[in-house]
């Protein structure tokens, strides 16, 4: 039998398609204002960078579970931050950013060719590629509606959306658990902009009054990336099911998905300290407000993005066109069509800039 490639059966790389339209942007004599990808550019903070150094010079393995101090350190944070109680620090895994943990999910669980894994209708492009890489088949739903007599094995969530920033509400969170707990279902819900909420109350799978307390066949997945600017660190965890934390951690151990000691150090103190945290918010919040502005005077409708760190544009017309449009005034946003079919008519335009190119950006839409 001749070798079956895995890059063959991925799609490929969405940002490869934008070369052009970002040829065009760099062209503006006032340079690019790229704001097709959602990379932190504010720098991490010192606290974070000290507790990173502190241990430099510590030689040994680290333990694929993590510290118990990084994995108190977590559990607390999501009381305090979220009013996520009742999370076992036991029941946490740190994860070399949360990529990384979605795309080897399906695989890991032990999904295969007769699994069925549902992703939002529009949705981060790796759920379906950790679907892909387990030879799962992939269904887009937005609603357990829409999967009649379906038994899907997974289910992935995403509340604030990345692209849409939409947030579920409790309800529709509770029917999801309570429709998985019906057909066997597991939830990994992300929640990597649970923290970046701007008119809407975001609220975790983990939330009492989304699973009653009960965090059987829930897995919630969390990042620091953009809540602390951790992107570069690679940090982030999984949290919930202790049954399936442990399955997972079992796997890890075995195929050396550890988090580096230095980076399980920063994690904790990023963890510990939410002033930094709240500090980015903020920027991100003005950052915010001069942008939707902007987009909304130069005649776009911005859908949904009540959090997270992206505004959901469209003025009716296919996404290409739009994305020239921003590209002719040296601005580089995100086709809507990168995140699935329905997104045809949006572009993604994302608030990690700096201040200054904010400004540059909402100058050049005026
Ligand atoms: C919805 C969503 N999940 C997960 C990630 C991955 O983040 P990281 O691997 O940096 O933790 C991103 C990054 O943009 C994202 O938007």
């Amino acid at each position: 039998m001749p070798r079956i490639s895995v890059a063959k059966t991925l799609p490929d790389f969405p940002w490869d398609s934008l070369a052009s339209a970002k040829e065009k942007a760099a062209a503006h004599p006032d340079g690019i204002v790229n704001l097709s990808v959602g990379t932190p550019v504010d720098p991490v903070a010192p606290v974070i960078q000290e507790a990173l150094s502190s241990v430099a010079a510590v030689p040994g393995y680290p333990t694929t579970h993590g510290t118990d101090a990084l994995r108190e350190a977590t559990a607390a944070s999501l009381g305090r931050r979220y009013g996520m109680t009742g999370v076992d620090p036991a029941a946490i895994l740190p994860v070399i950013g949360t990529k990384e943990a979605i795309a080897w999910l399906p695989s890991l669980l032990g999904l295969g060719a007769d699994d069925l894994v549902v992703i939002p209708e529009v949705a981060y492009p790796t759920y379906e590629v950790g679907a892909l890489l387990a030879g799962a088949r992939v269904l887009r739903a937005d609603g357990t509606a829409q999967l009649g007599p379906e038994k899907p094995a997974l289910i992935f969530v995403n509340s604030p959306s990345n692209p849409t920033g939409k947030v579920l509400g409790v309800e529709h969170l509770r029917k999801v658990v309570e429709f998985a707990r019906e057909r066997g279902a597991i939830v990994a819900s992300d929640e990597c902009y649970l923290g970046l909420t701007w008119e809407a109350e975001a609220v975790s799978i983990l939330d009492p009054r989304v699973c009653g307390g009960d965090h059987t066949g829930l897995i919630a997945i969390h990042s620091l990336s953009k809540t602390s600017n951790l992107a570069s660190y690679r940090a982030g965890f999984l949290a919930g099911d202790p049954a399936l934390i442990a399955e997972l951690l079992e796997v890890r151990k075995h195929a050396g998905m550890m988090m580096p000691t230095p980076i399980q150090a920063a994690m904790a103190a990023a963890l510990t300290d939410d002033d930094q945290e709240k500090a980015q918010r903020e920027r991100y919040r003005e950052r915010r407000e001069v942008l939707l502005a902007a987009v909304r005077a130069a005649g776009f409708t911005v859908d949904d993005s009540e959090a997270g760190l992206y505004l959901w544009a469209t003025r009716g017309e296919e996404c290409r066109a739009t994305v020239d449009w921003f590209a002719e005034r040296g601005i580089l946003v995100a086709p809507g069509d990168f995140y699935g079919p329905r997104g045809q008519k949006h572009v993604r335009i994302a608030l990690t800039a700096s201040d200054e190119r904010i400004e540059a950006a909402a100058a050049r839409l005026s």
